[in-house]
């Protein structure tokens, strides 16, 4: 699929078929998510890839939202590692967030390229998330990207509109 055209048509999916994603395809959508930039190239961002069932149920108690996880081929949950340098027992994220968000965007887009549609989830309580996947102390689930097939309804259609883009695009100066 051609890049823009990939960009402007995904959209976030919560229905999947069962069909599982073959590992070649999801070893490339990995290599996007590890290939985005990050702030002072820190590779803040691990992916820990889920698809057990058990496994898959236990993250999808950790948010409010998230019944697309037990039904995903894969979870990709995007981990933060903590800043070096911070005083013991603390925990700073300055640019983790940007960086996370540009390595899900990539996952999503090459995952879309291939015909595997996608959703962002977020994990509300971390300690719960940091216990079902082991993370270490100061670790932060950034988002969990839900990878599938589409099932059901064409994923391109029934999304939300977005605002028109005059509203969007501001010109120089704010006002
Ligand atoms: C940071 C972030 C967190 C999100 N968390 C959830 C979530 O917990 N559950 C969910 O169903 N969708 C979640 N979404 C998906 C949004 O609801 C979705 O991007 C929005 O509805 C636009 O969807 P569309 O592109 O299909 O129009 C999240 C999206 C982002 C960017």
């Amino acid at each position: 699929m051609e890049t823009y055209r990939a960009i402007v048509t995904k959209r976030d999916t919560r229905a999947f078929d069962s069909k599982p994603i073959p590992e070649d395809v999801l070893g490339r959508i990995l290599q996007a998510g590890r290939m985005a930039g990050s702030a002072k190239a820190a590779e803040p961002v691990r992916a820990v890839v889920v698809r057990a069932q058990a496994q898959k149920e236990a993250l999808a108690a950790c948010g409010r939202f998230t019944p697309q996880i037990p039904t995903c081929a894969a979870a990709v949950v995007l981990v933060l590692v903590p800043e070096p340098d911070q005083p013991p027992g603390q925990f700073a994220y300055f640019r983790g967030p940007f960086d996370a968000g540009r390595a899900g965007q990539n996952i999503m887009l090459a995952a879309w390229s291939e015909g595997i549609a996608s959703c962002p989830v977020t994990l509300h309580d971390n300690d719960c998330a940091r216990a079902v996947l082991g993370l270490p102390e100061g670790h932060l689930v950034a988002n969990v990207i839900a990878l599938g097939y589409p099932g059901g309804k064409d994923p391109t259609t029934g999304s939300r509109p977005r605002m028109p883009v005059e509203q969007y695009v501001r010109w120089e100066r704010w006002g």
